[in-house]
């Protein structure tokens, strides 16, 4: 891993200034320039040695900084680019993402399992409708992704009484899960999901991945998205959701956000919509996974947060 020498570190998270005065409290030496990505001058991409934020600045294929840090853990934003520049690091975030999005997870699932939007419903309208709840203990919950996230959302699941099966690139035991499957099992694994996870990151292989082909296979499955919009065919769910494929969809996610207000799904029913909450990234463990990662690259090592930008994670 090269060894950028780094003192100009160009934020533009749009919690830049929380994350300067962090920096500033741990390492005097580093010379932050705050900068909301839209107001960039070609100026201070020229003077960065490094660049801190959740999404890139238009191009980088004239920029000169060596080292680009992400305030999230997906970082297809950054990678969405003919090709990532040679020689420039891209460090990642993860922070405990996981076990936010574990609890978004689960306690979805406990919602609709306990039926608590209808039961709410009814008593807005005054109406006394005794439909008996399910348990989410007992069932099937399909996690594609295996990695720090994934298995934090496979625990959750295990906690309340899951089978858990993760869906991966290579098909390894990790952690959570009570079995694991390559990434090409997905169609016949979710064929007993009741929740069907999405915990990947977007990638050429995961993009639209779950489509027709996969949805046609679920049985009164409820989809849960935290992961990107892009992993999944906006149509194809809700074609699903108009069959019974689908039994619901939770999703954190879109291919636009904020959704469009023109989008069906605000008004599906079945479709929980909330806005990219799930898995909200904390100051304090973007500056330190950042820290962490200069540690390393300053001792010429490759920091563990380092992403394969050909994988793209
Ligand atoms: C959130 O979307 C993240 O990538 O951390």
């Amino acid at each position: 891993m090269p060894n950028p020498s780094v003192r100009h570190v160009l934020i533009i998270d749009h919690r830049a200034d929380a994350l300067a005065a962090y920096f500033a409290a741990r390492r005097s030496d580093l010379v932050c320039r705050v900068r909301s990505a839209t107001a960039l001058t070609p100026g201070d991409q020229e003077w960065a040695d490094a660049v801190v934020g959740f999404s890139p600045p238009g191009s980088l294929e004239r920029s000169s900084f060596r080292w680009v840090h992400s305030t999230g853990a997906g970082v297809d934003a950054w990678l969405d680019t003919p090709s990532w520049p040679n020689g420039v690091t891209l460090t990642r975030t993860t922070g405990e993402l996981g076990v936010r999005m574990a609890e978004y997870c689960v306690g979805h699932a406990l919602a609709v399992s306990q039926r608590i939007a209808p039961f709410y419903r009814d008593q807005q309208a005054g109406q006394w409708t005794p439909v008996e709840p399910s348990t989410v203990r007992g069932t099937t919950a399909v996690v594609l992704g295996t990695g720090s996230v994934g298995s934090a959302i496979g625990a959750g699941f295990h906690a309340v009484g899951c089978r858990t099966i993760g869906i991966s690139r290579s098909g390894r035991p990790a952690s959570g899960f009570d079995a694991v499957y390559p990434v090409d099992r997905l169609a016949d694994r979710v064929v007993d999901a009741r929740w069907l996870v999405l915990a990947a990151p977007l990638t050429p292989v995961t993009r639209q991945i779950v489509g027709a082909a996969v949805l046609a296979q679920c049985r009164d499955t409820v989809l849960i998205n935290v992961a990107r919009g892009g992993l999944l065919v906006t149509a194809a769910v809700l074609d699903a959701l108009r069959t019974g494929a689908l039994a619901g969809a939770v999703l954190d996610v879109f291919d636009t956000e904020p959704l469009q207000p023109d989008s069906p799904l605000w008004r599906t029913s079945g479709v929980v919509v909330t806005p990219h909450i799930a898995g909200v990234t904390h100051v304090e463990e973007a500056g330190a996974a950042f820290l962490d990662a200069l540690a390393h690259l300053e001792s010429g090592r490759r920091p563990p947060s380092a992403v394969d930008p050909a994988r793209g994670y």
